[in-house]
């Protein structure tokens, strides 16, 4: 299993505040954070921000990411367009353990208008503290991939 040792973030303008706190919040578990922004709250088109994170994790630059939108969904199905990006739209806990030990999601979309900040952070520990746990799974992973 690859180590987790750098985690990309980026959202669009719906929440910048809600990135750099979770950016905070990674850095402060030990790993270190690539921040693409954006960095101003000026209104931007999701699926460039998405497409950007998702060739961070597709190249191996970073092992895993987190991105955010209004919703999370949006930004989430621009980053399931890059090859070997598996991303989870995730309002709650159990949602977010499960995509890591059951999907192999390397890949985590918050919805900003969706949950307070508070829970996006437990939604964010929830993913991170989670492995994968092949097996049965990981048959029905490569599958997806085809
Ligand atoms: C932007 O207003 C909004 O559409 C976007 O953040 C996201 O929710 C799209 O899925």
């Amino acid at each position: 299993m690859t180590q987790t040792q750098r985690i990309v973030v980026s959202s669009d303008h719906a929440d910048i505040q809600l990135r750099q706190d979770i950016a905070a919040h990674i850095t402060a578990l030990g790993y270190d954070v690539v921040d693409i922004g954006p960095t101003t709250s000026q209104s931007t088109d999701y699926p460039i921000h998405g497409k950007a994170a998702a060739e961070r994790v597709a190249s191996g630059d970073c092992q895993l990411g987190v991105i955010i939108c209004g919703t999370g969904q949006g930004i989430m199905m621009a980053a399931n367009k890059v090859k070997g990006i598996r991303c989870g739209v995730c309002a709650d806990t159990f949602s977010a353990r499960m995509i890591r030990q059951h999907n192999d999601a390397n890949m985590l979309s918050i919805g900003a208008r969706v949950v307070g900040a508070g829970l996006a952070i437990e939604i964010v520990d929830a993913f991170l503290s989670a492995e994968f746990e092949g097996g049965r799974h990981a048959t029905r992973v490569d599958m997806i991939e085809g």
